[in-house]
Formats: structure tokens, sequence, C-alpha cells
């Protein structure tokens, strides 16, 4: 199959000229993602006539995701949300972070509250943090990043040219597209199997296709959305194709640490150190209002790391990362884990049994063995995106598979597992299951 035309789900796009000069054909790219959240065609953005400003391209073309859309209607106390990606509120680890920010705030106050370089001890956790997950890497490889979007943004300013090929998952984390692609960018999705993640022979293929792709972008462990992670022999393949193909691997890898069912693999800057950037975070292991995350990285690109970040914030908060390293330090986060760990497990568990109570026959899940996050493919002619405004109305949220792909609308949904209760998991999933029931035989009987 012709790689170029892999996930093309639009008919080919007229031609204009980027940035008013070149006389390029801008490629398709499928990153648009409108409020309603269905996809539409990639093109030149349009002036807006509402504001007074004239907006830059790059603005005009984007369009809030629907995800970040959702997470604020779900902050109502009165909605079930399977919507985000939000650690159980419960479990967050407000005493353990209180003493630490105390602690630093009485040891060393002025610092903290001051502009400073990246904190040695904190490059040292993470460090060993990364041996505990298989990669040895030296403290002066971690780069602090304000999260893990930070670090999706600053290796897309490394790697990308505007008109440079990316290569993606069909199905990925809206924020990745956000950071590598754009109306003047190829995104060259790769489909992906439920139970096995990455098709590999596809991957091949979009690794080799001309040009060159300037990035793989790999989500390896307890994908979002799809829950789905890559196995040891998979990883070895990926490593290989790329490196073959001489595409460096962006390796986000939010949800390690999040297994409940067995040991993660290790990751692929562990196989391949010298050609991977690889994206850590704080926020799902301990809380995401830290912003706080890192970036594994060769040496030699930490000085046009640095430049980079310091263009988007010019630096990670210091008393943040103090509050971090002691946190580690202490050895607050294995404990917490342990606990997390045991909760997401029982609450996927409720959750698949729940779906299996009542979701329509026919319908299919993943299987994740950690992070937050199931995929649910509903059989045949149901519509998630229709779906959503009643359920939301009925009490229950959830994101309609078309919010991660560019490729338009699907019948299948992602569901978080870690926010809602045991119990809450079961009515939600018991009201969704019969809107869908309704909406299925309604199908089948049109159909019959
Ligand atoms: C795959 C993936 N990458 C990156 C991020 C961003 O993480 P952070 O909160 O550290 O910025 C998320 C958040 O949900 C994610 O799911």
């Amino acid at each position: 199959m012709d790689p170029q035309s892999m996930g093309r789900g639009w008919p080919p796009l007229p031609l204009f000229l980027p940035f008013g000069g070149g006389g390029d054909t801008v490629k398709p790219a499928m990153d648009r993602m409108p409020v309603d959240g269905a996809a539409v065609p990639a093109g030149p953005p349009v002036e807006d006539p509402s504001t007074p400003f004239r907006l830059s391209q790059e603005a005009r073309s984007l369009n809030r995701s629907l995800m970040r859309r959702l997470i604020a209607v779900t902050a109502r106390p009165e909605i079930i949300s399977f919507a985000g990606g939000l650690p159980a509120p419960e479990l967050l680890p407000v005493e353990e972070l209180s003493v630490c920010l105390a602690r630093v705030l009485a040891d060393d106050g002025p610092r903290a509250l001051q502009y400073g370089p990246p904190l040695p001890a904190l490059q040292e956790e993470i460090a060993a943090m990364m041996a505990g997950r298989g990669a040895g890497v030296s403290p002066e490889q971690v780069f602090i990043t304000s999260g893990c979007q930070q670090g999706l943004q600053i290796a897309a300013h490394l790697l990308l040219d505007p008109d440079s090929a990316v290569v993606l998952d069909r199905f990925i984390f809206p924020g990745v597209r956000q950071a590598f692609g754009g109306w003047w960018r190829e995104l060259r999705e790769v489909p992906t199997d439920v139970t096995l993640g990455l098709d590999l022979e596809m991957l091949a293929a979009a690794l080799t296709g001309p040009p060159r792709p300037r990035a793989l972008v790999v989500v390896p462990a307890f994908h979002n959305p799809l829950g789905t992670t890559l196995a040891p022999a998979a990883r070895q393949t990926v490593v290989e194709l790329a490196g073959a193909a001489g595409v460096p691997i962006v390796e986000d890898d939010p949800y390690s640490g999040l297994q409940f069912a067995g040991p993660v693999p290790v990751p692929l800057v562990g196989l391949a150190p010298g050609q991977t950037l690889y994206l850590g975070s704080f926020s799902k292991l301990v809380a995401p209002a830290l912003r706080l995350g890192w970036i594994i990285a060769p040496v030699a690109l930490e000085e046009k790391l640095r430049v980079i970040k310091e263009s988007f914030d010019l630096e990670t908060s210091g008393l943040v990362q103090r509050a971090a390293a002691a946190f580690l330090r202490a050895g607050y986060l294995e404990p917490h884990l342990a606990r997390v760990r045991v909760a997401y497990g029982q609450r996927l568990r409720c959750m698949t049994a729940a779906l299996a109570r009542h979701f329509p026959p026919g319908t299919r899940w993943s299987e994740p063995a950690g992070g937050m996050f199931l995929w649910v493919e509903l059989p045949e002619g149901l519509d998630t995106l229709a779906l959503l405004a009643p359920a939301i109305e009925a009490g229950v949220a959830y994101i309609p598979g078309a919010a991660f792909t560019g490729a338009g609308p699907t019948s299948a949904m992602r569901l978080n597992f870690s926010n809602a209760t045991p119990e809450s998991i079961e009515t939600g999933v018991r009201i969704l299951g019969g809107m869908l029931r309704e909406q299925h035989s309604g199908a089948t009987n049109r159909g019959g």
C-alpha cells in the first residue's frame, strides 16, 4: 500500500502557498478538531470577521479539542465522568505534598521562590526512576519540563520544519496532534490494533515512504486512548524499523508506573538511547497540577532543548521542582503508586464487568494492564458522537472515538476508569448501556 495514502480520510486539498511564498504543495493534515468533535478537512484557514485582530494562520487553524472542552463540563459534581484522564481525587497525595512544600519553604524558601536553573536533586531522582524502568540514564540527560505536553511541544520544535512529515497512531491523544500537526504538516497515520498496539507492517511502510518522516511518535505503555501496551518484541521491532529508516523516536510515556497487571516492558529509550527522545510526567503519577515532567535526551541536545524551552516559559517552577524532589527523596512515590495501582485495577475490573452486563451484544473493549483508559468498540451503526449530548444530559460523560482521529466519526468511545468510584462506574455504565441498547435496537429494527 502507498504509505502516503495511509490514514487519509479526506479528498486531496487545493494547493496554496505556505507563508506567502515558496509555491510548495502543502500536505493535507488531519489535526483539526472543531469543538463539536468531528474532524474537518485541512485547508487554508479563513479570516475571522468577529475579531478586530488579524490572527496568524496558525491561530486561525486552531480549534479547541473536544476533550479539553469536556473537562470543563465534567467538573460539574452531578456528572459521572469517564471523560478526562483525571486521577482519582481521593487518592491525590495532598498530605505528603503539603509536608514537602512546607519543608521546602522552611529550609530553602528564597531560592525556591527565585528564578533558577534546573534542580540537580530532581534530575538525580528522575535518573534513578528511569533506571528502575530499565533505562540507565545519567542525571545530565534529564531535562526538566513543565509537563509532558511541553515535552511534546519542545520535541516538535526541535525536530520539525513547516512541511515535515510525522508518523503517529491513527488514534492518539489530541495533544500530540496539537504539538506536531498544523495545516502545513503531514501527519502520517498508522493503524492501531486494540489488542496489539501499532500495526508494525504499516509502520514499516509509513517510515520508509517519501518524504522521510522527521519523527515517529509512540505511546508505548497504557496508550491513550486505546489502553494497549507494546510488547517487548514489538518495541524491539519499532526501534529497528525507526533506526533503519533514520527516523528519531519521540516516546510519549506519561502512564508507565500505573501498571496493575505485570511489569512494564523496558522503554524504547532503554533500547535505543541514541535515537529516542523520551517524555515522562508526574501528572498521572503524582498530580496533574504540578505541571512537571521530563525529557530524556542525548546530552548533546541539552543546549537546544534549553533555548526552545526558554522561549515557552523560561523555566519550570523551582518551588515545584524542589517539592517533587523532596516527595521522591522521602520515599512517598512508591507507597502512593501502590495504592493507586490497586484502586485503578479494581475500577477497571468493575467497569469491564458493568460493560458485560449493560452494553449491547457485540461490544468489544481493550484489556489494559495499567493506565487510565479503556477503548470500547460498539456494534456498527452506533454513533458515539451523536450520543454524547443526551448522555451528558443523563449525567454521564465519555469521549467519542472521533476526538482521537483525523479520520472522522467512529463507533468507538474512550472510557476513563480512574476518576469515578466503583459505585459511580456501575451507575454510569448502566445509564450509557441503556441508551446504547435503545439506539442499537432502533438501528437493528431500521436495518431489518
Ligand atoms: C499520551 C499523553 N501525552 C501527554 C500528555 C500530557 O501530559 P502532562 O499533563 O504531563 O502535560 C497526556 C495527558 O493526558 C497524554 O495522555
